[in-house]
């Protein structure tokens, strides 16, 4: 833009599950810089993914210096860095060398479905439910401590004796940022604690019964600290003196950036996987229809805020793969064009349980299907059904909020990669039935964690300032007939039942 913006200002690290970025924001919350970069998906076996974190780190240091100097500016003109991050994915590390000692462990991975049902044997997925507000499942960090600790050589006892540490990407990043083998520190804020199936929903501690059911020795676990204070300084490279002032996991972080702050707002960010978080206010509310309960976020000392989640694995997803593995698209943007090329899907439902089905359901047993399938059927109708999965995904999570929470949507804030996608943006007004808004800055998930880092060192005074700063750029609102709506809607949910119960 040619709008100048002059200093000081903040940085954010946004540590994704296909890459990571840096991005320089001013006082108003506008962009100033940007730089990304992808790191490797590793797919071992089917069911499973796993990323080098080394490679990770190195990204992450790239693309502050590639920010920063397309900004143009020093260190002398950061208040302050901030972190989100992909959740749940899991790492450990040495502490004295700062290597890890596996690849970590990515949120979609399922390797641990068999012992996550061992582990609710006799008292069902719903174990840990009252403390964690969490479903026992695949998707959550503890289970994946549990595998590492149980199948790497030797691992568990060095765990015992103090020399290994724990972290998903904030922490990972933070600890690194901060010195690492050199006094780095080993934190995490409640939102990403809040995704380990550890972390007791009340106190906001290790929850100690649920360490030794899962076997977890309590040495391997990070301080957990609030989403917006000042954990430490960076240590070396062109932020070096820059404090480190905030951590929320990316949905969280998402939440947090378009401004959700009182209680019945929600948004839904549309990345690799798609979720939808309900800011509930001071109390966690409890789901009865498949949602999570989580951490908002918390600023310094003050009260937590909860929110309801309603998360889907595999959205943004679905459109790599099929660039990627199927090769029936060049670009992500390809698959609108594709799509557009057709009036319908031509009877063809493509349910992408890949990693088990999330939200509303909980099914680790469960594997993709494209349903409906005829001669009829041409690339540019799987092209429409793999648009209408996120879309009908997103109405099953709705439909589960207003049950838990009782609010009606009248409309819904979206964000992330694929808001770009005019025809989805379309099709998911018409499943809704009420309009679709996305914010200027659809870079929500960085924009959140920048505004957590500067309100902790007085960057902006309160949250009302950051209100100040959501302006709407785009809305789509429904079209589609009634009647065509509900026989899609059946259509869709009768090829959900055809993933269940794939891996016996
Ligand atoms: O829970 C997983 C989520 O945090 C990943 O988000 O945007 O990297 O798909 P994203």
């Amino acid at each position: 833009t040619d709008t100048h913006s002059t200093g000081p200002f903040i940085a954010a690290i946004d540590q994704g599950t296909t890459s990571s970025r840096c991005i320089v924001f001013d006082r108003d919350g506008r962009i100033v810089s940007v730089d990304q970069k992808e790191h490797e998906q590793i797919f071992p076996k089917p069911g499973w993914v796993e990323h080098n974190a080394t490679e990770i780190w190195e990204n992450v240091r790239e693309v502050v210096d590639g920010a920063i100097s397309k900004a143009g500016i020093t260190s002398a003109d950061v208040k302050a860095i901030g972190i989100t991050n992909q959740r749940e994915t899991t790492l450990l590390w040495d502490k004295n060398t700062g290597e890890p000692v596996h690849n970590a462990i990515v949120w979609q991975d399922t390797r641990t479905d068999a012992l996550c049902r061992e582990l609710g044997r006799n008292v069902g997925q719903d174990r840990f439910r009252r403390e964690t507000g969490l479903p026992l499942a695949s998707y959550f960090a503890g289970p994946k401590i549990r595998w590492l600790l149980d199948n790497v050589e030797g691992l568990r006892e060095r765990a015992e004796a103090g020399e290994i540490l724990f972290g998903t990407m904030d922490s990972w990043v933070i600890w690194n940022l901060t010195g690492g083998t050199d006094g780095g520190v080993h934190v995490t804020d409640v939102t990403n604690a809040s995704r380990t199936l550890l972390m007791n929903l009340q106190t906001l501690d290790w929850d100690e019964r649920i360490l030794s059911s899962m076997e977890i020795p309590a040495a391997v676990l990070p301080e957990i600290r609030s989403s917006a204070e000042v954990y430490g300084t960076t240590a070396e490279g062109v932020l070096a003196g820059v404090p480190v002032a905030s951590a929320l996991g990316d949905q969280q972080a998402a939440l947090f950036g378009q401004t959700c702050f009182s209680e019945g707002e929600a948004k839904s960010t549309y990345g690799t996987g798609t979720f939808l978080l309900m800011n509930t206010g001071a109390k966690p509310v409890n789901s009865y229809n498949g949602l999570l309960t989580t951490v908002g976020y918390r600023i310094g000392d003050q009260k937590p805020v909860y929110a309801l989640e309603g998360s889907i694995a595999v959205t943004g997803s679905l459109v790599q793969w099929m660039r990627d593995q199927m090769g029936l698209i060049n670009s992500a943007a390809e698959i609108e064009t594709l799509a557009s090329s057709v009036e319908d899907n031509g009877g063809a439902y493509f349910v992408p349980a890949f990693s088990g089905l999330f939200a509303p359901y909980w099914r680790d047993d469960a594997r993709g299907v494209i349903a409906g399938l005829t001669r009829y059927v041409t690339k540019a109708h799987i092209a429409r059904a793999v648009l209408e999965a996120t879309a009908w995904q997103t109405r099953e999570i709705v439909d589960a909020m207003t049950k838990d929470s009782g609010v009606e949507l009248t409309a819904l804030k979206v964000d992330g990669g694929m808001t770009s996608n005019n025809l989805l943006m379309q099709t998911l007004s018409d499943v809704l039935d009420a309009p679709v808004v996305r914010p200027m800055v659809a870079e929500t998930t960085c924009l959140g964690a920048a505004y957590a880092a500067g309100l902790a060192v007085g960057f902006w005074p309160d949250t009302d300032a950051l209100r100040a700063n959501w302006r709407r750029a785009a809305e789509w609102t429904p079209r589609m007939d009634a009647e065509v709506r509900d026989r899609e809607y059946k259509n869709w949910l009768k090829a959900v039942q055809r993933t269940m119960g794939w891996i016996e």
